[in-house]
């Protein structure tokens, strides 16, 4: 599962990166879902624009067309724009997509239990036939609730910080019927291979995220493990094949 596009090479949440993954041989692209102040779903990562791009101003409160006139590769040759969702679907028909929601508590543009973003992105997944597998993850689990009310075909998945026990993730996930438990990599590692195992026997698939060396890769992919978020699609694709 590439994370944020090939990200390890080619700017992050960008086209350019989407492209990349899929011919890195990623099965999934993984992207994070905001709202402009227009309310169109865009691939975006932090609630500000500051730090990846030339502009200033949180996302939610620029339109489509202030967020399209950002560069999201500042310093680069290339300029990169910000996509739409729309867009990042139609550079990756063929390959499945992980929507990562981003509507946490403390951010500016918290919304729960509206679900804005849930709602637009879902609409748009709709609008455009994506045809490929569909995981909507989040760290909210309001979010993934409502989008199983929402549209109950599409796979949920719960991510949980490093600091939360993915045993506890696990019991969550498994009382509210979610598809993947998605402990960040650490945790999971502690865990152990028991956990990827307890969880499969449950129904409840494994993800985790982010990993870049083989090394880890390789044990995770032992261990039967789902799906690894990487920067390095490449890395990860000769690593899960050689085994
Ligand atoms: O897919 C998991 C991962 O993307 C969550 O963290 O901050 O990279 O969006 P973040
Ligand atoms: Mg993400």
């Amino acid at each position: 599962m590439a994370h944020r596009g090939a990200s390890a090479r080619v700017p992050e949440n960008t086209i350019a990166a989407f492209q990349a993954a899929v011919e890195e041989g990623a099965d999934v692209v993984e992207l994070d879902v905001r709202l402009t102040e227009d309310a169109i779903p865009v691939v975006f990562h932090d609630p500000d624009v500051t730090s990846t791009t030339d502009g200033t101003g949180y996302v939610h409160q620029l339109t489509l067309a202030e967020v399209k006139r950002l560069d999201a590769s500042p310093g680069e040759r290339e300029r990169h724009e910000v996509p739409t969702l729309a867009e990042a679907l139609e550079a990756i028909r063929g390959v499945g997509v992980n929507l990562e929601i981003k509507n946490l508590p403390g951010e500016p543009d918290f919304d729960s239990p509206r679900e804005a973003t849930l709602e637009a992105a879902v609409g748009i997944l709709r609008e455009v036939r994506f045809d490929g597998p569909v995981l909507v993850s989040s760290f909210n689990w309001l979010t993934i609730e409502r989008a199983r009310e929402l549209a109950p075909e599409i796979r949920t998945g719960f991510l949980t910080i490093a600091p939360i026990d993915p045993w506890a993730a696990l019991v969550y996930v498994r009382s509210r019927g979610h598809d993947f438990v998605l402990p960040q990599s650490p945790a999971l590692l502690g865990a152990g291979a028991d956990f990827v195992r307890e969880a499969r026997s449950e129904g409840v698939r494994v993800g985790t995220w982010v990993v870049d060396d083989a090394d880890t890769l390789s044990m995770l992919y032992s261990w039967g493990i789902d799906a690894v978020a990487t920067n390095d699609p490449r890395l990860a694709v000769s690593v899960r094949d050689a085994q």
